[in-house]
Order: C-alpha cells, then structure tokens, then sequence
C-alpha cells in the first residue's frame, strides 16, 4: 500500500509525465497522447526534472523512458510553439533541450528508451541521447525536420549519424524519409524489435541484468563509451544552424503549412 502511495504521490509531481518507480527501475512515461506526446516546454523542463531524480535518487538504479498510447514514443518537438520565434529564441529553444538531452547521455545509470511508435524530429533525438535502444515492431524512426524547412535541433544531426554512420545518416537528414523498426534493427539504431505488450517486459529484463552489477562500475562504463564519440563543435555547429532556420521564410512556410495540413512551398529564403 506504502508503494502505491508512492506512485500516486510521484504521478501528481509532473504534468506531462507519468513517473512510476519499481525494482529500482524509474520509468518515465511522455504522456500527452493526443499531440502524440510532442516535446512543448513544459515536457522539456519536466523531462529534464525527471532526469535530475534519476541522478539523486540512490534507489533508482536504471531508467527507461517510454510514451503514453500505442501510436507514437514522441513525435517530435512541439510545431505549434515555433510560430513567431525569431533566430535568438530558436536558438535557445535548441539549448535547452540538448542541454536536458546530454544529461541523458551522461547520466551515471542506464537510461534505456523503449519506443512503442513514432519516434521523430526531437522524439527520435531523445531516443538517441539514452544509452541504447528497444522499439516495438510499429515503431518507425526519423528526422523530418527538413520537410519543415528547418533541421534537426536537440543533437539529431551528430548522434544519428554516430549510432547508423554517415551515409545512412545524410540520406535520413537530406529526404526526411521514416525509417522502419526492421530497418532501424538492421541500422543498429535499436538492439531488439518487440511485438507492442512485450516492449517494456522485455527492457525491464535487460535493465534488471544491469541493477544487479556495481552501480559504480556501471557508471565508469557510461562515462568511458561515451568518451568513444562526441564532437562538441558539432553540436555548436547544429544548435547554431537550427537558429539561424528561424530567421528563415521558408521555415515560417513549413510549420504553418504541417499545422494547416497542406503541402508547403519553398522559395529558399
Ligand atoms: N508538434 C505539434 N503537434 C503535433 C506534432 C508535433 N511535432 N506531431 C503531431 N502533432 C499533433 C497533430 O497536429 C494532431 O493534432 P490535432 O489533432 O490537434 O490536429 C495530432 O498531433 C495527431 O497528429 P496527426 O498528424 O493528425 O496524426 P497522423 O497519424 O495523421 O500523422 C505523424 C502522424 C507522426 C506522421 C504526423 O503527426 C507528423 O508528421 N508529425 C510531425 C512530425 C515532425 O515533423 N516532427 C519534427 C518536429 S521538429
């Protein structure tokens, strides 16, 4: 009973994220379904809260970090508050979200995505800042940002082109293109395909191989792979360049055109 007051208690803390902590096993679910749980500000401050729980809570030993519904894992950083940001204000929307992003990728305990649908434009970034990946069979992956006349902002340009390689990469940044779970196994860019109602049993199995081991060394391991890639001006580079869409005609065009449900026109300006 103490457990389940725990969990309520926990659920209430967040409004976008539904939290539940068992078996030293925090999970984090997205959970605003009905925009296809797309990263807004209150999601990304959230998520970055959540984060710094698994940092100071010794009793979580892994994370997974999961969607709410079965149709998408995020889709993406939320279009519908781009509307009216100049250079400057994308530029720090792209901050802070890779600021939350690297705290991911170098947390001290595993943080593991299990993606049960669309993970696209930022959805497919989180994915990629978490130490490794699961997808269900629906789940299809993507950087669709240039159908929007923008590119990728949350660190999408460098790690997937780290985690599948460059030539893989530049097709999926240059045509937008999803990229399928078969595909995605094939790539690299997840370890297992589940069918839908297994993906989270089956996470839980790997993680639990994990909470077993020296949290210590576990931690070293993080730090060291995570040494074996990188590029800080990279992501300089992309945090810089997302800004710079903003200035653009051709990005106002884009969003407007997804949230109108039409087709866009670009003009290269
Ligand atoms: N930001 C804001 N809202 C989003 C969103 C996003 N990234 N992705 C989906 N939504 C919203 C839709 O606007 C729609 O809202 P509405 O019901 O109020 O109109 C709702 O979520 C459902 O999405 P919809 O497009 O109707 O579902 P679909 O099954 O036809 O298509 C996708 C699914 C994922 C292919 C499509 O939603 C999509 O392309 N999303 C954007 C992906 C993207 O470009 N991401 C990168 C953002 S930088």
């Amino acid at each position: 009973e103490q457990m389940e007051c725990k969990h309520l208690k926990k659920r209430n803390m967040y409004q976008t994220l539904i939290t539940a902590l068992a078996e030293n096993i925090f999970t984090i679910t997205i959970n605003r379904p009905e925009k296809l749980n797309a990263l807004n500000s209150t999601v990304i401050r959230e998520l970055g809260e959540a984060v710094e729980e698994i940092y100071q809570n010794t009793a979580i030993r892994a994370a997974i970090i999961t969607g709410s519904g079965n149709k998408a894992f995020v889709a993406g950083a939320d279009i519908s508050g781009f509307a009216g940001l100049n250079r400057e204000q994308g530029r720090k929307l792209a901050k802070e979200g890779s600021d939350v992003f690297f705290r991911i990728e170098n947390a001290p305990k595993p943080i593991v995505a299990a993606v049960n649908g669309f993970a696209l434009g930022g959805g497919c970034e989180l994915a990629m800042a978490c130490h490794f990946r699961l997808c269900s069979d629906l789940a299809q992956f993507g950087q669709p940002e240039v159908n929007l006349g923008l590119i990728p902002g949350y660190g999408g340009t460098q790690r997937l082109t780290q985690l599948i390689g460059k030539g893989r990469a530049m097709e999926a940044l240059l045509t937008g293109n999803l990229i399928n779970a078969s595909l995605a196994l094939q790539y690299g860019l997840v370890n297992y395909i589940t069918p839908p109602n297994e993906l989270l049993e089956k996470t839980k199995v790997i993680l639990n191989q994990i909470t077993g081991k020296s949290p210590l060394a576990i931690a070293k391991c993080i730090a060291a792979a995570n040494a074996a890639v990188g590029n800080e001006k990279g992501y300089a580079l992309e945090t810089e360049k997302f800004g710079e869409s903003f200035g653009t005609e051709d990005m106002k065009e884009g969003t407007a055109a997804f949230l109108e449900k039409r087709k866009p026109v670009f003009k290269g300006s």
